[in-house]
Order: C-alpha cells, then structure tokens, then sequence
C-alpha cells in the first residue's frame, strides 16, 4: 500500500513542516498600487534616496543629488528568489509586469534609467548610466553578477559602441554593455507612464520583453524583445530581484514603479540532503507507532486472555517481526513488510532508555532509506519503570510500544 511507503510518508510530512522552505519555491504576489505600507513588508529599498511614497517605489526621487554619476537606488522583493536547484538542475519559469515612470521634469538631457535586475545578493547600488546595479565605479566592472533589462540605456560610447543615441531597452548580462536592445519611444520629458511584460522561459530560455511607449503622446505597444540565455550559468541558485535605477547629476529624473506583479514557477528540489529530512524521518517513525499500536494491542489481548504475567522480561529484537505480522489482517499483504519493519526498529532504536545506544539522526536515516540493514538491538533491553512519570509524550508512547513488543517477546 502507497501509504507505508517510506517516500511518500516523507514527501507528505516535509509539506506539512516545511512548507516555504522544501516543498513551494514559487513566489507570486499582485502590487497594484505600491504605497508606504509596502515597506519592509512587501518591498525593501535601498540606496541613496529611496522609499515608497503614496505614488509608488520612489527608487530616485528627483532631489539634487550628490555630483558625478548621480544617485542610485534600489527595491527588492522582502524574499529572494529560488531560481534554480544545483542537484535537480531545475530553472524556474517566472513572468513579472509593472508600471513606471522616468520624468525627467521636462528637462531634454537625461541621463541613467531603471532596471528590473535578478542578482547575486550584495550591497553594491551604482548610479547614473549604471542605474543602480552592482558595478565598480571605477573599472565600469560587474562588482557582482547580475541579470538586468535596462529602459533608456542611453549609447555610452564608455562601454557600449552602439550606434545611436536613442533612448531604449536593453537586456545586461553582468555588465553595462547590452547583449540585446530596441529602439523605445520613451517619454522622459513629460514622465509619461510605461508598462512592460517580462517573461522567462526555463524551457526554452527565452527571456522576453513586451513594453510600451508613446507615438503622438498615445501609448503604443511596441515590438518585443527577446534573447535565449541559461540563467544557471550567469546567476547563482538564490537571487534578489526587483527595480534599480540610476540619475545623472545634470538632470536628477525621478525614477518611479507604480504596480507590480510577479509568479515564479515551483522547481522541485532534491530533499535528500537536507537535514529536516533527519528528523521528520524520525517523527514520521513516531506516528506510524501511535498508528499501528491500537491493532497490535487488539490482537494481543486476543491472544493472550490468561498468560502468566510473571514471566521474565527480556526484549527480543524478533519482537519486530511479530509485529508485522500481527498488524491488522485486513491490511493484508498489501503493505511493505521490510519498510514497516525498518520504521518500527527505528522507532524502538530511538526510544532506547540509555541515551548511549540511542542512533546518530545519520544512522536513522541510513537506516530508513535502506542504506544499511536493519540494527541488531540488544537481546536484553533495559525494563522501563512504569512507576515512574515519562517526562515527556516521546517518553510515554515508546515506553507502551517497549511494553508491549516485551509480552509478545514472551509469546
Ligand atoms: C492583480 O490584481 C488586479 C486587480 O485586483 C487584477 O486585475 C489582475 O488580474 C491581477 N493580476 C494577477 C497576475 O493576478
Ligand atoms: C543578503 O545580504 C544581507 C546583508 O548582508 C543579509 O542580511 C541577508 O541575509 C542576505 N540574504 C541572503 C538570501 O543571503
Ligand atoms: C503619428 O503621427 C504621424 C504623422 O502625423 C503619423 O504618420 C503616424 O501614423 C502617427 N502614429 C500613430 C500611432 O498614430
Ligand atoms: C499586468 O498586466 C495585465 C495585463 O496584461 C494588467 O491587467 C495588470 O494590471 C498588470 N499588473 C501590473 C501590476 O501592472
């Protein structure tokens, strides 16, 4: 029967314990309109000048900031992303959109812009052209790796020979030069409001970009784009994600993302090594006594109406086996013997009186993944006192578990 099975058992109990941790590496949330309540909550900011006001993340806010490359400011989702698993080699799938503004009061010379980035966790904001990602001021150098699609990434001639000066959306791949961009009939000038559509496919690897712009001040949807790439090999296993941008010193635009929604997709996660594992290998043995005890005593007390209770205690590790098989008929054959056996020695093994001849947690679950054979436990097991209060629920269930594998021994 499915439901013995040791896996099965596990994979069920780690939902139960650990759900945000094992089981769910998805992140969804819906931001439809970001104010201050959002802070620390939802959203973290970062850098120079930033915070959420009423109208949303306030990455820079357009105060005179200090001379050279301007300020940088930074926003991350409160929690990190799991974007892929080493062991599984599992990528996440996610799709993001957000609205924003860059205004830059009218003001014809700009400068800098905003990203929505993925990155190594790190402290570093940039501002000006760099826009708030993580480069060396100096060397023009990723400090860390980064994942970044930048709107009015400007032509720098410094670090990106392109061809014009037009303002437009780029895709940055820990550096400040762009893989990929378009042209984007941005509207600095006036702070109009922009939307973009990001989605990555882990299956086809395609990262795309959908956005908007404005043709004779009407918002048009413009031709999206997209470039292939493997996250795993530019990005570690956790990242931070969420919005940076950077101002120039003459023109000090505020940067601003007003809505914001996102879903990542589950990636399963190889469990076996994790330590939680240990112990809910030990809990699931726990259970799985207080399950079968009412049926090993049923069928005790039935076979034993007038036994003579002065025998000689004497603990009899085949004990175990009788238990299989006085497990309730009705189960039939319909359930792994060998697994049962395993999780009820454990049980026994863990619940010994000298804490000396107590397993490591490795042994356990050597033990339950059938790494190693079932423990030979010692023919004469120390008698509990009954007398004597358990000081504890473990306490109390595995001494009438020992009580009872004890008069059977005696059978
Ligand atoms: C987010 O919420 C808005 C308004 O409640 C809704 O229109 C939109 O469909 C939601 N988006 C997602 C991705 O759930
Ligand atoms: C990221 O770095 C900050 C500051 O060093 C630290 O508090 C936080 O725990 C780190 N987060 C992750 C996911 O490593
Ligand atoms: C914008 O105006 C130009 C010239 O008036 C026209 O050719 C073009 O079709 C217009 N574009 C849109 C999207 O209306
Ligand atoms: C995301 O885009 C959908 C339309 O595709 C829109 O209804 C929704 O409001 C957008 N969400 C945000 C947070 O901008």
């Amino acid at each position: 029967m499915a439901i013995f099975s040791t896996t099965y058992l596990i994979t069920s109990f780690l939902v139960i314990f650990f759900p945000n941790n094992y089981a769910a590496a998805s992140v969804t949330f819906n931001l439809t309109h970001i104010g201050p309540e959002s802070e620390n909550l939802d959203i973290v900011t970062e850098g120079d000048a930033s915070y959420i006001s009423n109208n949303g993340i306030q990455l820079t806010p357009g105060d005179v900031g200090p001379p050279g490359w301007g300020i940088g400011g930074r926003a991350k989702y409160i929690r990190p992303l799991h974007l892929w698993d080493h062991k599984s080699g599992e990528l996440a799938s996610f799709f993001t959109n957000f609205t924003f503004v860059i205004d830059s009061n009218h003001a014809t010379k700009y400068g800098g812009g905003l990203t929505f980035f993925l990155a190594q966790n790190n402290s570093v904001i940039t501002g000006g052209d760099a826009m708030g990602l993580p480069v060396d001021v100096t060397s023009l150098k990723a400090s860390t790796r980064f994942v970044a699609v930048r709107f009015l990434a400007s032509g720098n001639p410094r670090w990106d020979p392109s061809v014009s000066n037009d303002d437009r959306v780029g895709i940055s791949i820990s550096s400040l030069a762009t893989v990929t961009y378009k042209k984007w009939l941005s509207n600095v000038p006036d702070g109009g409001v922009c939307q973009a559509w990001i989605t990555y496919d882990s299956v086809s690897k395609k990262l795309t970009v959908s956005f908007t712009g404005f043709e004779n001040d009407t918002v048009v949807t413009q031709d999206e784009l997209a470039y292939t790439v493997d996250l795993r090999k530019h990005l570690p296993q956790w990242v931070i994600f969420g919005f940076s941008a950077g101002s120039r010193d003459f023109s000090n635009q505020r940067h601003v993302v007003r809505s914001w929604s996102f879903h990542s997709s589950d990636i399963s996660l190889n469990v076996k090594d994790y330590k939680a594992r240990l112990i809910v290998g030990v809990w699931v043995t726990i259970i799985l006594i207080l399950v079968v005890l009412p049926v090993v005593l049923w069928k005790w007390k039935k076979k034993k109406n007038l036994e003579d209770e002065e025998e000689e205690h004497e603990f009899d590790l085949h004990g175990t086996k009788r238990l299989v098989e006085a497990a309730d008929p009705r189960l039939g054959s319909d359930f792994d013997q060998e697994e049962l056996k395993r999780l009820m020695t454990v049980g026994l093994w863990c619940a010994h009186p000298d804490p000396h001849f107590r397993p490591s947690m490795r042994q356990v679950i050597q033990v339950l993944n059938c790494e190693t054979s079932v423990p030979t436990l010692p023919s004469d097991m120390p008698v509990v006192t009954y007398s004597t209060c358990p000081t504890s629920l473990l306490y109390g269930v595995t001494s009438i578990v020992q009580d009872q594998l004890l008069k059977m021994g005696n059978d």
